[in-house]
């Protein structure tokens, strides 16, 4: 059975970790194949908000396996404070949890070093979310990191020694003057190790290809988005992973003929959260709306998200990229009200008019060119049937699909489970 993917298309936070939730009924595994706990997935349903970092969103789902994928960097304190989580909501992580042996492990130090080379950046800081995820994945291509599978060796202590000590030299070259206590977090870490050690850790390659043999079906979930990309993004305001549909080749050990569907999921405006360019960002009325209605903070670190409207040009290079065969489109229930709307169709750019991303999308280079919509005002939270929805709404999805060239097979018009329309 061929693996499908399910892929963030924007700066992140479009919305994957509900969507891997609601389709998780049709997958018997569920396979985050990068990113960490710099990834913040929410869950509503029950009248209940979750939100999972590391953990793979199909892991409220009684009869589904949740692998944690080598190309995902874990931290063993975030991790155990989710397990915890888990254990208050009663569920029955143990024999559905499975973590790949080739994950790297995030120390504290990397985490003090994130600290550091973003206080050292002083005004050009990515922003990024401190989780040490940038100094864990320069250690994996460095090839010095330290994976899940040494925890079972028993020398593992002393070569997280030597790399700890590595750290804190480099902590010191930065000079940022982060204040520390390295036996606290230690102690913390160390504690974490142990819970994470009571899990079941696999060879997870070859866990996905006899799952694969044996016809069961695979969701890969996708953290971040394609604009964050190590190769694709707005570099260097980028995340340290391959956000894209190659990272779930190499984050799962999946070859690329063996994919199937790649579900694209986009918001019906525009986020990002942190630093770097934003062509179609907005500092007016229409962005404290969005920001207000779409509740925009992250997920993870709690920082204001900035708003703007969709940006097209964007959103092609994206589907472009990833191979997207069918999209979703979330919180459309945060438009309504706007009298008009505008889409991004193509930029100015160095006096001239295009439609692809180019290299440099800083303000001083880009400009947006908007194509206007007639905004709908209807409520959308309370539909569940495509019949319903409002014919601006309709005229606004029908563009998106000609223009993208791909399907619109979800709307969703709320935060809940419930609230989520399947178009055919
Ligand atoms: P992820 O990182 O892609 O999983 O997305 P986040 O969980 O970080 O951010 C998405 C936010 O939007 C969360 O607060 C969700 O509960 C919420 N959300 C998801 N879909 C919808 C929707 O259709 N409408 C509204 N209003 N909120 C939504
Ligand atoms: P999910 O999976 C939105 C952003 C950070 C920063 C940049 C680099 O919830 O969509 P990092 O900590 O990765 O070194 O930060 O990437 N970023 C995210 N933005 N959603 C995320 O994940 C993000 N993960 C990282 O804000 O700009
Ligand atoms: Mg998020």
């Amino acid at each position: 059975m061929a693996v499908d993917l399910l892929l963030g298309l924007q700066w992140g936070d479009e919305g994957k970790g509900k969507i891997v939730d609601v389709l998780t009924n049709n997958y018997n595994i569920i396979a985050r194949f990068q990113g960490g706990p710099n990834a913040g997935h929410t869950l509503v349903f029950n009248g209940k908000k979750h939100v999972l970092h590391t953990i793979p969103s199909g892991i409220f789902h009684d009869d589904a396996t949740n692998l944690v994928g080598n190309g995902v960097v874990i931290d063993p304190v975030i991790f155990k404070k989710e397990l915890d989580k888990l254990e208050e909501q009663d569920v029955d992580y143990r024999k559905s949890l499975l973590i790949s042996r080739k994950a790297h492990i995030i120390l504290p130090t990397h985490r003090l070093l994130d600290a550091a080379s973003e206080a050292a950046k002083g005004k050009a800081k990515i922003g990024s979310t401190l989780k040490g995820i940038g100094p864990t994945y320069m250690d994996k291509t460095g090839r010095n990191g330290i994976r899940v599978g040494d925890l079972e060796l028993s020398d593992w202590k002393e070569r997280y020694r030597a790399l700890a000590d590595k750290h804190e030299s480099m902590i010191a070259y930065y000079d940022a003057k982060i204040e520390y206590d390295l036996n606290e977090l230690e102690a913390d870490f160390f504690a974490a190790v142990d819970v994470l050690k009571s899990l079941t850790f696999i060879d997870s390659e070859e866990y996905v290809y006899q799952a694969q043999k044996a016809n069961k079906t695979i969701l890969a979930e996708g953290a971040q988005g394609s604009l964050l990309d190590i190769d694709f993004g707005t570099y260097p305001f980028v995340t340290s992973s391959n956000t894209t549909a190659a990272g779930a080749c190499t984050g799962l050990g999946v070859a690329p003929n063996q994919i199937g569907e790649v579900f694209g999921i986009f918001k019906a405006y525009t986020t990002r959260v942190g630093s770097g360019p934003f062509p179609t960002e907005l500092f007016d009325d229409d962005g404290a709306t969005m920001a207000k209605v779409g509740h925009e903070f992250g997920a993870t670190t709690g920082r204001p998200r900035r708003c703007g409207w969709l940006d097209l040009v964007a959103l092609k290079y994206a589907c472009q990229v990833n191979g997207v065969t069918q999209l979703m489109m979330m919180k459309g229930d945060v438009l309504s009200g706007f009298e008009t709307l505008k889409v991004c169709t193509a930029y100015k750019y160095k006096g001239e008019t295009i439609k692809h991303l180019p290299y440099n999308i800083e303000p001083e280079n880009v400009t947006p060119i908007y194509t206007d919509f007639k905004g709908w005002s209807e409520d959308l939270t309370g539909m569940s049937e495509a019949s319903q929805l409002p014919d601006a709404l309709n005229a606004y999805i029908q563009f998106l699909e000609k223009e993208l060239e791909t399907p619109i097979t979800i709307v969703s018009v709320g935060p809940d489970r419930k609230q989520t329309i399947f178009r055919s």
